[in-house]
């Protein structure tokens, strides 16, 4: 029989229940907790699960590398079976995971973004047009919707976004609100009952939209137009039910965390204004008196950049990735047995000292250079790493280009922190002031979206 020797545990765990309580409370604290009390691999006691935590790059590549092999995903997104099914995505075998995959990465390649630059331009233009030249905001209350109105538009047509997207917007909203990583599915709280609601609302919804295009194709096509008519590389067409989850989990999964992100990046550069005088003087240069912005400004807009990829480190919303293992193994010292969880928690391997010079700091500069592989994970890693990522870094680079190109923002909390509880780590609210400045370019000004309809898909 294989010995068991986890990690050290954790100190300070309750009787039956261990860390759990802590781990729904106060997740950062904990994990932080972990690394200062036994370094970068340590174990944690959830209720009956062990789950032993691993930190910096190393371990990461172990992690990601494994994925599919002696760590398993499935495991650790319990809600995608309430969300979606048990087929769906990496739930289903990895045959299946991998035909659902490649439905949806050709629709990410970098021949595809100049197409969403101008919806995104579109979008932040009308953001704008909403706000006006002076006022107060709180950030995740508009980068929410503005973010899922660009993934509405973008993925699913203009048409869409027009007559549907508004009033199914709260759909969308509370459909995510189901995907809890803590709380078990079959409780019957609210949200997971309104979430229920508006899966099937949605699913109604958009399946009358795959068939309405299947029977009558638009002319310019675009991606759902290229997701209705899709088959299977034996020829087989795919179902309806894939389609529309397939739909759902890259709006949900582009919401939440783009939403997050960017509101981090904007208080980010808020709090670092000498930094943000450089980032402003580069757009100035690169961007002069331009009323468009293009991809190949933004290829040299490096300043903003580097600032989210900062952000990704200081603030990763995705702040911890689950796993479990799939048998016994031996690892670093240690045999971990079969189904432990096992978890890489980005928030604490991001501050580690001998990973990142200065680990506190706000230093985008560092992303000048080449950074050690594995060491900013924000966006996860190997074969599940993001499919969004691309797109996602493109749009917080349009945005705040934008939005600080025309406006001067000022933070009324000063210090934001992240919400408690052990969901995604958006900022607590958090408002802005804002004012139109004396020089403002609005470089979203007279984008026309005729041409961003026909967003081609490159299998076409
Ligand atoms: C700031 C924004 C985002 C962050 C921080 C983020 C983070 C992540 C992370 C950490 C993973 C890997 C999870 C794991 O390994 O357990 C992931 C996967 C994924 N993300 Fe994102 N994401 C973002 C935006 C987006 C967007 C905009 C989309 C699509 C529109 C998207 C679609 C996906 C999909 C489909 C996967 C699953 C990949 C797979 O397993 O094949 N994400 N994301």
């Amino acid at each position: 029989m294989t010995s068991t020797q986890y990690p050290p545990v954790v100190k300070g765990g309750l009787p039956l229940v261990g860390h759990a309580v802590s781990f729904l409370k106060k997740p950062l604290d904990l994990l932080k907790k972990g690394y200062e009390e036994h370094g970068d691999m340590y174990t944690l006691k959830l209720g009956n699960d062990n789950a032993v935590v691993m930190l910096g790059p190393q371990h990461h590549k172990f992690f990601f590398n494994q994925t599919d092999k002696l760590l398993d995903i499935k495991e650790g997104y319990p809600f995608f079976v309430r969300m979606f099914n048990e087929h769906f995505y990496f739930l289903g075998d990895y045959e299946s995971y991998t035909a659902q995959r490649s439905l949806i990465i050709p629709c990410f390649k970098n021949t595809q973004m100049p197409d969403y630059v101008d919806i995104m331009l579109y979008e932040t233009h009308r953001f704008m047009q909403k706000i006006g030249d002076e006022g107060e905001f709180d950030l995740l209350s508009e980068f929410g919707p503005l973010v899922m109105n660009i993934a509405a538009h973008s993925f699913l047509g203009k048409d869409f976004r027009e007559k549907l997207g508004v009033g199914i917007f709260d759909d969308f909203r509370e459909f995510s609100e189901g995907m809890d990583p803590v709380l078990p599915g079959w409780l019957p709280i609210p949200k997971f009952m309104r979430s229920q609601k508006a899966k099937k609302k949605l699913h109604g919804i958009l399946g009358k939209l795959i068939k309405e295009r299947r029977q009558s194709p638009v002319e310019t096509r675009d991606f759902l137009q290229t997701l209705s008519e899709s088959t299977y590389e034996n020829g087989k067409a795919v179902e309806d039910e894939v389609l529309i989850n397939l739909i759902l989990l890259l709006v949900w999964a582009g919401h939440e965390t783009t939403a997050g992100h960017i509101s981090w990046g904007l208080i980010d550069l808020l709090q670092n204004p000498t930094f943000t005088e450089k980032l402003l003087a580069q757009q100035q240069e690169v961007l002069g008196k331009k009323l468009h912005l293009t991809m190949d400004d933004l290829k040299q807009l490096k300043h903003i950049d580097h600032a989210l990829k900062e952000t990704e480190r200081l603030h990763p919303v995705a702040y911890v990735l689950f796993r479990s293992a799939n048998e016994t193994f031996d690892y670093n010292g240690y045999t971990i047995p079969k189904d432990t969880k096992i978890f890489i928690a980005p928030w604490v391997a991001h501050l580690m000292p001998d990973v990142f010079e200065q680990p506190n700091r706000f230093m985008p500069e560092r992303f000048a250079q080449k950074q050690e592989n594995y060491s900013l994970v924000g966006f996860g890693g190997g074969v599940h790493r993001c499919a969004g990522v691309n797109f996602a870094y493109l749009e917080m680079r349009v945005l705040l280009t934008i939005l600080l190109q025309y406006y001067d923002f000022e933070l009324m909390n000063k210090d934001p922190q992240p919400l408690k509880g052990a969901k995604t780590k958006w900022p607590e609210p958090t408002k802005v002031r804002y004012k139109k400045r004396a020089n403002a370019v609005n470089l979203a000004e007279g984008i026309t979206i005729g041409k961003s309809v026909t967003n081609k898909c490159p299998f076409h």
